[in-house]
C-alpha cells in the first residue's frame, strides 16, 4: 500500500497527519499518513527507508526543507526559486520536489482572511526555510516592495539575490528597522519564538492599514501577534490557515483531488482556542 508522512525534527506535535486523514475522509480516499522524526543528519537515510517501505509522498517541515531541496532529482519552478521543498513526490527511484507553502499562504490571506495583498509594502522577518518558501509567491501575488531583514545578514542577502528582482527586493539589517518607515504587511518567518523570544521591533514599522502574519501557529505565534495587535495592527493572522492550505495543495499533488479546507481549518481552530 502507499504510504505518506511528514518529516521534521521535532515532529510529534505536527497537525499534518490529522489534516491529511481528514482530507482523506472527506474525499473518500484512504490515507495512510505518519509523522517521522528525523534529525538533519539522518534525513536522507530515513527518507530512503521510507521509500523502501512503500513511501510515495512526504511533507517536509522544520528544519529539513533546505535539505529536502538538495536531495531532489527534479524540482518545480517555485521550489527552485524558494530553494526549499515542503512536498516530495516519489517518481520511480527519485524524488520530485515542490513547495506549496507560498501558494498556501497567499490563498489563506486572500481567500480566508480577505486581504488584498496588491502593492503592500512588505517586511519579511527571517531568511530561513520558511521565509524562502513564501517569498516567491508573495511577489507573484503583487505585493509592493519586499524588505528582508534577518539576524544573520548573509542569509537575507542570499535570499534577496535568489529572488532575482533587485528593483523590488531589498535586504536590510535588523538594526535598520527604526529608519525603514511603515509597512502594510509584516510577516514573521523566524523561529525565534521557539527559543522563547522575538527580535525587538520598533512600533514605527506598523503602518495604518498594516496586517501582521506569523507563519507559526499556536503558542509559538502568540508573542509576535500580541506585539502586533498591541502596536495597532488591524489584521493579525497566524500560520494555521497556511498549514491547512499547503496541505491541501500537497494532497492534490498526490491524489489528484483538491480537498475543501474550511471544515478542517474550523475544527483545528476550535481545538486551539
Ligand atoms: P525555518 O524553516 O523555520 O525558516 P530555519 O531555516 O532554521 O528554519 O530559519 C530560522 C529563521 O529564524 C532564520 O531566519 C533565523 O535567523 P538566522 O538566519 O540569523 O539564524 C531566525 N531566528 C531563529 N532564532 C532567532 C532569534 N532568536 N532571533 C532572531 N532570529 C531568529
Amino acid at each position: 500500500s502507499k504510504h505518506y508522512a511528514v518529516f521534521g525534527h521535532p515532529v510529534a506535535h505536527s497537525l499534518s497527519p490529522r489534516i491529511h486523514t481528514a482530507f482523506g475522509r472527506q474525499t473518500g480516499i484512504p490515507v495512510d499518513y505518519a509523522a517521522i522524526d528525523a534529525e538533519p543528519g539522518q534525513f536522507v537515510h530515513a527518507l530512503g527507508d521510507f521509500a523502501s517501505r512503500g513511501g510515495v509522498g512526504a511533507n517536509v517541515t522544520l528544519p529539513l526543507k533546505q535539505a529536502a531541496f538538495s536531495l531532489c532529482d527534479d524540482l518545480t519552478e517555485r521550489a527552485r526559486r524558494a530553494g526549499a521543498v515542503n512536498t516530495l513526490v516519489r517518481n520511480g527511484d527519485t524524488w520530485h520536489g515542490d513547495n506549496t507553502d507560498g501558494a498556501g499562504l497567499v490563498r489563506d490571506l486572500t481567500d480566508r482572511h480577505a486581504l488584498d495583498l496588491r502593492a503592500r509594502r512588505t517586511l519579511l522577518l527571517g531568511a530561513g526555510g520558511a521565509a524562502r518558501g513564501v517569498a516567491p509567491a508573495l511577489l507573484d501575488a503583487g505585493i509592493g516592495d519586499l524588505y528582508i531583514v534577518n539576524r544573520t545578514a548573509q542569509r537575507s542577502d542570499a535570499l534577496a539575490d535568489a529572488l532575482g528582482e533587485p528593483g523590488r527586493v531589498h535586504p536590510r539589517y535588523l538594526q535598520d528597522l527604526p529608519s525603514m518607515g511603515e509597512f502594510d504587511l509584516i510577516i514573521n518567518a523566524t523561529s525565534a519564538a521557539r527559543d522563547g523570544g522575538i527580535p525587538s521591533l520598533p512600533r514605527s514599522i506598523i503602518g495604518p492599514r498594516c496586517a501582521a502574519v506569523d507563519l507559526n501557529y499556536g503558542e509559538v505565534a502568540i508573542l509576535f501577534l500580541a506585539w502586533a495587535r498591541a502596536s495597532g495592527c488591524h489584521d493579525v493572522v497566524d500560520g494555521l490557515g497556511m498549514l491547512v492550505e499547503q496541505a491541501a495543495a500537497s494532497f492534490a499533488l498526490w491524489h489528484g483531488v483538491r480537498p475543501e479546507t474550511d471544515a478542517v481549518y474550523d475544527s483545528l481552530l476550535a481545538r486551539h482556542d
